[in-house]
């Protein structure tokens, strides 16, 4: 009995003394382990008479549970302690300003893009899409342009090379997104109505030309879609995107083979400082180019002229946010140039939407 309560001390006193998790673990296995001392000593209850082993048994067993316990209270306490100095090093000071991050900008490309989109929206515009490498036909042939037509030469194509020995006409990069409108009548039918905005490419370069530009098709097809309804949406558009209430548009007829009868739409504004006032004065200035579908058009769109017609128009998206937003050169849009997009780009918090004032 001496011996067991020698043992006692012995062990408390280690497991007391002992401040490192690993030799903590080592000396939990010297005790307690399968060959620990104490599993030893409790395996040599087997051979005692009946009588020891009732006497020594309990006390055994008691002190195998102490210092069981004993073991893992300093096991717990050990890692309070080693948690505790941990969060004394790896503290963070949440008052602390976060470190700056750059803010990028919306470019006024993708912010007008987006603009026009939300007003065309609320009148019932979808938004369509098609490729920027078309073939000559959804570019052209469709939409009533055949090839000795003179607009071939207008557009200042560009053509991408086919193999040799392929004498297909070769794919173009889309002049216009009119191609959008045969695209869509093909693969939707009538009725519609959609705007397609995007990318399309000339051969032009100057203060108000680059290679690539931004044009916003519009389409839309019914029985009885007219002139008169082309007009209201136009002056609602123009109204909207100017942030006018007033406002005056001017048709004049002008000639495009995919429209019969066909419309430049002229807005009038006044020029003071450089600065564009919509609405008001004695100039007038193009905005637009629109007519209703010609008859082969729609037709070639897989809708029967004698059944439907409708108005489209289309729209160079860069020269109206050069207008709104007093750009003075197109070409500084394509330019990556940091300070111009920090100038003239846009919160990316302050993004045109249905519900905001854009739509008053
Ligand atoms: N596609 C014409 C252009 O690029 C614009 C236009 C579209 C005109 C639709 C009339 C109707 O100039």
């Amino acid at each position: 009995m001496d011996g067991l309560e020698k043992l006692r001390k012995k062990y408390l006193d280690l497991i007391n003394k002992d401040n490192d998790q690993n030799s903590l673990e080592n000396l939990r296995v010297t005790v307690l382990g399968k060959q620990g001392e104490l599993s030893l000593k409790m395996r040599e209850l087997g051979n005692m008479t009946p009588e020891e082993r009732q006497a020594t048994g309990p006390i055994l067993n008691s002190l195998r549970d102490e210092v069981t316990n004993a073991f893992l209270k300093k096991k717990s306490t050990l890692e309070n302690l080693i948690l505790n100095e941990r969060l004394k090093e790896e503290w963070i000071d949440l008052s602390l300003p976060s470190r700056k991050k750059p803010n990028g900008s919306i470019h006024p490309i993708s912010q007008v893009t987006e603009e026009v989109s939300a007003i065309f929206a609320e009148m019932g515009f979808s938004v369509a899409e098609g490729p920027q490498i078309e073939n000559d036909w959804y570019n052209f042939d469709a939409l009533n342009i055949p090839p000795e037509h003179p607009a071939r030469q207008e557009h200042d194509t560009f053509f991408l090379n086919r193999d040799g020995g392929d004498d297909r006409a070769p794919n173009v990069l889309r002049t216009h997104t009119s191609p959008v409108q045969i695209r869509h009548m093909l693969s939707n039918g009538a009725p519609c109505r959609i705007i397609a905005p995007g990318r399309v490419y000339r051969c032009d370069y100057d203060q108000t030309h680059t290679p690539m530009f931004h044009q916003l098709e519009g389409l839309a097809i019914g029985k009885d879609i007219s002139m008169a309804n082309l007009k209201g949406t136009l002056e609602e558009f123009c109204k909207k995107f100017f942030e006018v209430d007033e406002l005056e548009l001017r048709f004049r007829a002008s000639h495009f083979p995919f429209t019969e009868p066909s419309a430049e739409v002229d807005l009038r504004c006044s020029w003071n400082d450089g600065k564009l006032e919509v609405g008001k004065g004695e100039s007038w200035m193009e905005i637009l180019g629109s007519g209703m579908v010609h008859p082969k058009v729609l037709k070639a769109g897989g809708i029967d002229p004698d059944q439907w017609q409708g108005f489209a128009f289309g729209m160079g998206i860069d020269r109206l946010a050069m207008l709104k937003y007093g750009i003075p050169d197109l070409r500084a849009f394509f330019d990556s140039d940091l300070r111009w997009l920090r100038h003239y780009g846009f919160s990316s918090l302050d993004q045109p939407n249905l519900h905001s004032g854009l739509s008053r």
